[in-house]
């Protein structure tokens, strides 16, 4: 039997890196993937992949930053399905860098770190609750809602609100929903040499390489599908006795 067998599981910023690497991963696992993203034709294209290796997926176009859209997009897959077996609020983004933002830019950054995070649980809760298994809600944050981050205040504030969000909702949701936050290190995604500033551009994969190599105990960066893995594992039955738990896939960063 198949991890996530008949299950329905919603997942935001998926047409890329994580997102798409765990829509991939879920669906071969059984679950039927809502793929959602506010890039349409990313999201379009993931679907088509799950479907070329006899996957179920449906697209939905997304801006996270919205409550409204949230809510009727949420709300649309209930009315398809019934029900959501698992969500997964993982859209992000680095925002600005440096500690002297625009309002414009703080607004940008918690629209999508932090209150696309709310408001998709929010609006997949009842949903969740429909569900005849222990559902889950999984959020990424960042190893930057752990500790502080060299690069952007903006970005640690906002991904430390997602870590209290999941325990805080761990807690109000038990036992029927498990809710957890994967925090993750560097990993090899089209954001990653994003969270150094425009001006600091030039040279950036040389930047990364030397921040990995001294302070990453593994010494490399992470891929997309190990992230997929962790994501995997605690929205199945295998996390069964796992909430309210933010979990370092860092290769050993926070462990200093
Ligand atoms: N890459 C890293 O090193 C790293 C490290 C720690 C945390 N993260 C977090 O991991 C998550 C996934 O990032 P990734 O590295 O896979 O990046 P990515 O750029 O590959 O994918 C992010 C996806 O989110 C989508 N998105 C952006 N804004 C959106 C919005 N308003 N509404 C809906 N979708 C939106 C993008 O279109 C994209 O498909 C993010 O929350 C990010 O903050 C990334």
């Amino acid at each position: 039997m198949k991890e996530l067998e008949g299950r329905i599981a919603f997942i935001t910023g998926a047409a890329s890196g994580m997102g798409r690497a765990s829509a991939l991963l879920m669906a071969s696992e059984g679950a039927t993937v809502i793929v959602s993203d506010i890039n349409e034709e990313g999201a379009e294209a993931v679907v088509k992949e799950i479907e070329a290796s006899g996957g179920s997926a449906v697209a939905k176009v997304l801006d996270v930053t919205k409550p409204d859209h949230v809510t009727a997009c949420i709300q649309s897959v209930g009315d398809q399905f019934g029900r959501l077996d698992v969500l997964y609020a993982n859209a992000g983004t680095p925002g600005a860098t440096g500690s002297n933002v625009t309002q414009e830019e703080y607004d940008f950054s918690t629209g999508v770190n932090l209150t696309g995070a709310y408001f998709a649980a929010q609006a997949a809760i009842p949903l969740l609750k429909e569900s005849k298994h222990t559902a889950s809600i999984l959020f990424t944050a960042s190893t930057a809602g752990l500790v502080g981050s060299f690069l952007s205040p903006l970005y640690s504030m906002s991904k430390g609100g997602v870590v209290m969000l999941a325990k805080a909702l761990a807690l109000s949701l038990a036992p029927k929903i498990r809710v957890n936050v994967i925090c993750p290190g560097p990993i090899d995604t089209p954001m990653l040499p994003k969270f150094w500033s425009r001006e600091q551009q030039d040279g950036v994969e040389e930047r990364l390489d030397n921040w990995v190599t001294n302070d990453i105990p593994l010494g490399r960066r992470g891929r997309p599908e190990e992230i997929a893995q962790a994501a995997l594992f605690l929205a199945s039955d295998r996390a069964s006795f796992i909430t309210g738990v933010a979990l370092p896939v860092d290769g050993g960063f926070v462990a200093r």
